[in-house]
């Protein structure tokens, strides 16, 4: 199957909601003064403003699409609470991803690995699924840290995780995570296993300011 193949079957099966805001959300409609130009360590802490800030993130976000391919680039932890805009930068990626040709798949944290544990039981002809997490060119985990986690998922998570690192001397497979869990709770949810390969081969971006939805 050609790459565009793929994506199309991808899109059908799997990223249906998601791919529907594309139009709307990529880096010509990116705003940046939804984000205060405050600098308020207590608040924030940060030395920054959460305007700054996201600067930084979007430069890092332009960055990590000019070297995709470059196997020792590295990959996206995006942090934060709620409605800071995780979403919409990892979609802003998403779409200029496509837009060269790459395969791109987007799933929330607790559905991905419900059909995994699904195909692991053979509950579900999801094989493809399967296979696509493991290989698409841009795996896009939303929202880790909702899913209901047990051994099996964390096992699954990690194999994940550490298979897309390795697949980079052959082919290149990238990672995007975005959690409402800061690193603290990252250790206590995921252990070292887990969070080591996020430091090592992750730039880890914190979101902080006001909720975007409420304004
Ligand atoms: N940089 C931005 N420019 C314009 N709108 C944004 C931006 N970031 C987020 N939004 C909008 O704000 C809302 C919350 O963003 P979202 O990405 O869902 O937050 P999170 O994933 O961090 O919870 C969404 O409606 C989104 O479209
Ligand atoms: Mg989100």
């Amino acid at each position: 199957m050609c790459s565009c193949l793929k994506q199309k079957l991808l899109d059908i099966e799997y990223n249906k909601s998601n791919i529907f805001n594309l139009g709307k959300e990529n880096f010509n409609n990116f705003n940046f003064n939804l984000y205060s130009d405050e600098i308020n360590k207590e608040k924030y802490n940060s030395n920054i403003s959460p305007r700054e800030n996201i600067k930084i993130i979007k430069n890092l976000a332009e960055q990590f699409i000019k070297d995709f391919e470059n196997p020792n680039s590295k990959n996206l932890l995006f942090t934060g609470n709620t409605g800071l805009g995780k979403t919409f930068i990892s979609n802003c990626i998403a779409n200029e991803v496509l837009k060269s040709g790459k395969t791109v798949l987007y799933q929330t944290a607790p559905v991905m690995l419900d059909s995994i544990i699904d195909y692991r039981f053979g509950k579900k002809n999801s094989q493809n699924i399967c296979d696509s997490i493991y290989s698409v060119d841009l795996l896009i985990i939303d929202d880790l840290g909702t899913e209901t986690i047990n051994s099996m998922k964390f096992t699954e998570l990690f194999n994940i995780i550490n298979t897309r690192l390795l697949n980079n001397s052959n082919n290149v497979t990238k990672t995007i995570i975005s959690t409402n869990l800061n690193m603290k709770n990252l250790y206590e949810t995921y252990d070292e296993r887990i969070v080591s390969r996020f430091v090592g081969y992750y730039n880890i971006c914190r979101f902080f300011g006001e909720d975007i939805r409420f304004k």
